[in-house]
């Protein structure tokens, strides 16, 4: 296959940068196409590690174009830190490795200030939890047409009347806030010095990823975040700005939809999420405290202590069917070790009724209760497996039972961090 789109799909944090990583190895090009430095990657090769933001996982290898497309928000300033921290590791990162769409909008002081002021201000259960990027204001304005894009860094008079459109607004949304306004002057001044670092990658990227698929490139999208994040098939308003699902990697660069030969599904053996929102499967006892204990759930970008709790096969069953998921990798496998009975989530229980997919009224979702399979646990280790015959009896029958559940296969299994801890069943970019 020559293009592969990797998305998260459940709530994020499934461990997608190792096996973006690892897919990398096979690709031409990998490009991001949503999300922002909202997301957090990392990455274990030969034990050293990188954690990554916005920057395409691609970066860390050497010999490949990585591609920050139009379907992300981008915060210059965040993307000039974290070039620096991943060059001090040793990765070369030059215009031949790395390309800014032009037409990307940016994210600015002021969409971080708003994004954090209405999280304060919002009451419980209203907040959504977000990491306080600025990611979803950037969002709003991209829609709203204000928004300061990449390529408007390059005209004064152009980044000038930009900032004026995107002002006008958020001034007027400040004094409601009681926020001070916003200096005009400093901000662009503060845009101005930020350019030359920002316009050394810019490109067209839409034209250069056609032309790398017809020259018969192998390209790899690299989703952040879930699906079940995502805009309008996540739990809204629980969600980010913008859309995850596999589709967005066409809008999210501008290439043809008929262009994506397989979608892998990144899907981790149980479940996770951070911030607020429905989560039925969820455990508040030791169970769900020894799953985040074993997997060290802690967040990539804000440390926040991840809540925890068993595989909802309904929900991964729904994300399948929205991004129609090829093939899946499951991964961290080796976290379910040594728990002597496993419970997987099948489908839900709404006013005496039952149900195989979640619902979408936020009431409904909160009264659902996650109808339970039991599986018999092992006592061995998984961890590090790199074939099935590595693998407990029951473990392989817990893989077997959730690719039934959610009728999708498995085409990688990973079981550590480390990038050649992997099963391959089947290979994406094989043709
Ligand atoms: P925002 O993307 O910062 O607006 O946050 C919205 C929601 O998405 C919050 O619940 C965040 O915790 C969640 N979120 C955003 N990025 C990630 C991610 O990379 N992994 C997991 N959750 C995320």
């Amino acid at each position: 296959m020559a293009n592969v789109v990797v998305v998260g799909a459940q709530w994020g944090d499934e461990g997608k940068g190792k096996i973006v990583d690892w897919l990398s190895e096979r690709a031409d090009v990998i490009a991001r196409f949503q999300g922002g430095h909202n997301a957090g990657h990392t990455l274990v090769i030969d034990g050293k590690v990188y954690k990554l933001h916005v920057l395409p996982s691609g970066v860390v290898r050497g010999g490949k174009l990585s591609v920050i497309g139009n379907g992300v928000v981008l915060d210059p300033w965040h993307l000039v830190k974290e070039i620096a921290s991943v060059r001090e590791q040793g990765v070369d990162i030059s215009k031949e490795t790395l390309m800014i769409a032009e037409n990307t909008p940016l994210i600015l002081p002021i969409h971080g200030e708003l994004d954090r002021a209405r999280e304060e201000a919002a009451s419980a259960g209203t907040k959504i939890g977000t990491t306080g990027r600025g990611i979803g204001p950037a969002y709003e304005d991209k829609v709203g047409r204000r928004s300061v894009r990449v390529a408007d860094l390059a005209d004064e008079a152009t980044l000038a009347a930009r900032v004026d459109r995107a002002l006008l607004h958020h001034n007027a949304l400040r004094k409601g806030l009681g926020m001070e306004p916003v200096d005009r002057d400093a901000l662009i001044a503060q845009l101005k010095e930020i350019a030359p670092s920002v316009l050394e990658f810019a490109a067209p990227v839409w034209k250069v990823l056609n032309e790398k698929r017809k020259a018969g490139k192998r390209i790899l999208f690299e989703g952040a975040q879930g699906a079940l994040l995502d805009i309008d098939f996540g739990t809204y308003p629980f969600v980010t700005s913008s859309n995850v699902i596999a589709g967005q990697a066409a809008t999210g660069v501008g290439i043809g939809p008929g262009s994506i030969d397989y979608v892998l599904g990144i899907v981790k053996a149980y479940t996770t999420r951070v911030g607020e929102g429905p989560f039925p499967t969820e455990l508040h006892d030791e169970d769900g405290q020894r799953l985040g204990e074993r997997g060290h759930e802690f967040g990539t970008t804000t440390g926040r202590k991840r809540r925890c709790g068993w595989f909802d096969a309904a929900l991964v069953r729904q994300t399948c069917a929205t991004s129609g998921i090829t093939g899946i990798s499951l991964t961290k496998l080796d976290v379910l070790d040594g728990f002597e009975t496993l419970k997987i989530c099948v489908g839900y229980e709404l006013d005496g009724k039952q149900l195989d997919y979640l619902p979408t009224a936020a009431d409904e979702q909160a009264r659902c209760t996650p109808i339970y399979e039991e599986m018999p646990g092992w006592s061995e280790s998984t961890e590090g497996a790199r074939s099935w015959n590595d693998l407990p009896a029951n473990a392989i029958k817990y893989v077997k039972r959730v690719e039934e559940l959610i009728e999708c296969p498995v085409a990688l299994l990973s079981t550590s961090p480390e990038r050649e801890d992997t099963i391959l069943v089947t290979d994406p970019f094989a043709d």
